[in-house]
């Protein structure tokens, strides 16, 4: 249902229509789901009085009801990890799977920023079980997952890049291990989600530097794998699976990578699995220093440049699942 609202009225989780130009506000759409506080403050600093939502993609406005009861004083909130929304989203039957992945995506993307800004043990746990409920829908909705696997986000921040490494790597252990018992999948989604988290111990400077890192910087981005298993062993959050991925995912097959340098059967197989989807998704987003790849191009470059960097199997199953989505 289509409802008109006063823009003041705007909370997180509403599918919103702004009833005016693209040109005249700054977001690059008229229609999009709110995911943070910034996004409303934007439309109420913008011209507009009244917004329409979408209720069928959105949360809706409940009315408040006046009473002559004095308000309670209610202790101002901190802003949550997780977004309000999200799990509901996750768990609602009437959402259409396109819809769901969408929302999906946007509210992952809020929720592992938030988590990098603020990397505690605490919002460590609440996005671990976030993290599980996503996992869940990946393994049991093979239609939601699919519209993941093809509407990821090409954008380079590291939040991006973690979430759709996250839904690559999960959807490559289904296809890898089925309905398998003998694999954690919870404790894996946790691990390729969280696999950059040592990163917030990188210079931002490095981090966000626009073009080839020097040696000295090259040593250390180099260290974030090692950072991002302390961090996890620190908070004694993640278990033994997810901090192998955290702490493997940059190691090659031929024994080119880092931290240790490690090769073939001595790489964990599921390091292995995230550093399939890692190289994907480097080359297939956008990033300051290069231009984007579409999808075809990267898998080709993949498996005539770089085979030996990945396990063969991995990599062909990767191919496999990629091209079982696009066509769907
Ligand atoms: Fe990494
Ligand atoms: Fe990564």
């Amino acid at each position: 249902m289509i409802k008109t609202i006063p823009a003041n009225k705007v909370e997180v989780g509403m599918y919103v229509n702004l009833p005016t130009s693209w040109m005249s506000h700054s977001f690059m759409k008229n229609k999009f789901l709110i995911t943070s506080r910034s996004q409303i403050d934007k439309i109420i600093q913008s011209s507009l009085k009244e917004v329409k939502i979408d209720t069928s993609l959105g949360k809706d406005l409940i009315e408040e009801v006046i009473t002559d009861e004095p308000s309670p004083i209610v202790p101002e909130t901190v802003q949550k990890v997780v977004p309000e929304g999200l799990r509901e989203m996750i768990r609602d039957p009437n959402l259409s799977p396109e819809k769901k992945a969408r929302a999906v995506l946007q509210y992952s993307q809020e929720m592992m920023k938030n988590l990098l800004e603020s990397p505690t043990a605490e919002n460590i746990g609440e996005v671990m079980t976030t993290i599980s409920e996503i996992v869940d829908l990946i393994v049991t909705d093979d239609e939601t997952n699919n519209y993941l696997l093809s509407i990821t986000s090409h954008d380079f921040a590291t939040y991006t890049h973690s979430v759709n490494v996250g839904i690559l790597s999960i959807s490559l252990a289904k296809a890898l291990y089925g309905q398998s018992d003998s694999h954690d999948m919870h404790a894996l989604g946790a691990g390729f989600f969280l696999h950059d988290l040592g990163k917030v111990r990188v210079n931002l400077s490095i981090i966000n530097k626009p073009g080839k890192l020097n040696d000295q910087e090259w040593q250390e981005m180099r260290k974030h794998p090692d950072h991002g298993f302390d961090i996890l062993t620190e908070t004694d959050k993640l278990d033994k699976e997810s901090r192998i991925i955290v702490l493997q995912h940059h190691e090659r097959n031929d024994g080119s990578g880092y931290p240790l340098g490690i090769k073939g059967d001595d790489i964990h197989p599921y390091g292995r699995i995230c550093s399939v989807a890692d190289v994907y998704e480097a080359l297939t987003s956008i990033r300051p220093y290069k231009p984007q790849m579409p999808p075809f191009d990267a898998l080709r470059i993949m498996q005539k440049e770089m085979l030996h960097h990945f396990h063969r199997d991995v990599f062909e199953r990767f191919v496999r699942l990629l091209a079982a989505a696009v066509k769907t």
